[in-house]
């Protein structure tokens, strides 16, 4: 006791090896545009509750898929969720709507990739869009055995770009301590 304990590695033993993994190794670089997602959901009785209005952990399943199917992209790999920033909703979105959700990788390290999802509501008999939520969703590239792999080096070009990245390591610094107490 007395001394700081380092986060626990929360990677398993390798142990059974993923069937069917690719086999060719992940670019060198990759562009944020390489990662760009566009998901476009209706909103069906199914998943609505009793007052016609969407369920929060419907939207939050489909934000996850937009962001790893992003993360996958970017990092030509199998990936995992290790992290959701928070999420309000903002607006009800009702059943009829048309659900529009658009993921970008927006960081990435030696093996994580940070993405940003936003997430439109669209009454298509109106026309009227509106911002219903967005979320910062952390991958985690693996390997064959669910280790941690090396993702492609982050390149950002445009002047949004360079400042979207330099917000995500600011967030990134915040998520992990966060994470470090919640492990401790
Ligand atoms: C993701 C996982 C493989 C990482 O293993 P680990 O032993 O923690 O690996 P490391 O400590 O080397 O971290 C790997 C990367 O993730 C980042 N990371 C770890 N925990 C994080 C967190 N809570 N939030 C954001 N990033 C995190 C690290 O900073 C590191 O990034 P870098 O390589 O870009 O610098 C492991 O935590 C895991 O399997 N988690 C379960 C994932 C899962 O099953 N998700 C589905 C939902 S339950």
């Amino acid at each position: 006791m007395g001394k700081k304990s380092k986060r626990q590695k929360s990677t398993p033993p390798p142990s059974q090896k993923i069937k069917d993994f690719p086999k060719a190794d992940p670019p060198a670089t990759a562009h944020p545009s390489d990662s760009t997602v566009t998901m476009t959901e209706l909103v069906l009785p199914s998943h609505t509750n009793a007052l016609g209005t969407i369920f929060g952990g419907v939207v939050m399943g489909w934000v996850d898929i937009a962001g790893a199917i992003a993360a996958q992209r970017y990092a030509r790999s199998p990936v995992v969720t290790v992290s959701i920033d928070y999420m309000h909703f903002i607006v009800p979105i009702k059943i009829g709507y048309t659900v529009r959700i658009r993921a970008n990788v927006t960081y990435a390290g030696k093996t994580s990739m940070e993405t940003e999802i936003l997430v439109d509501a669209e009454n298509t008999f109106t026309g009227e869009v509106r911002r219903a939520t967005s979320a910062y969703l952390t991958y985690v590239a693996i390997d064959e055995f669910g280790r941690p792999r090396r993702v492609p080096a982050f390149q950002a070009n445009t002047a949004e770009e360079k400042r979207k990245l330099k917000a995500a390591e600011k967030r990134r610094e915040q998520r992990l301590a966060i994470s470090k107490l919640i492990a401790t």
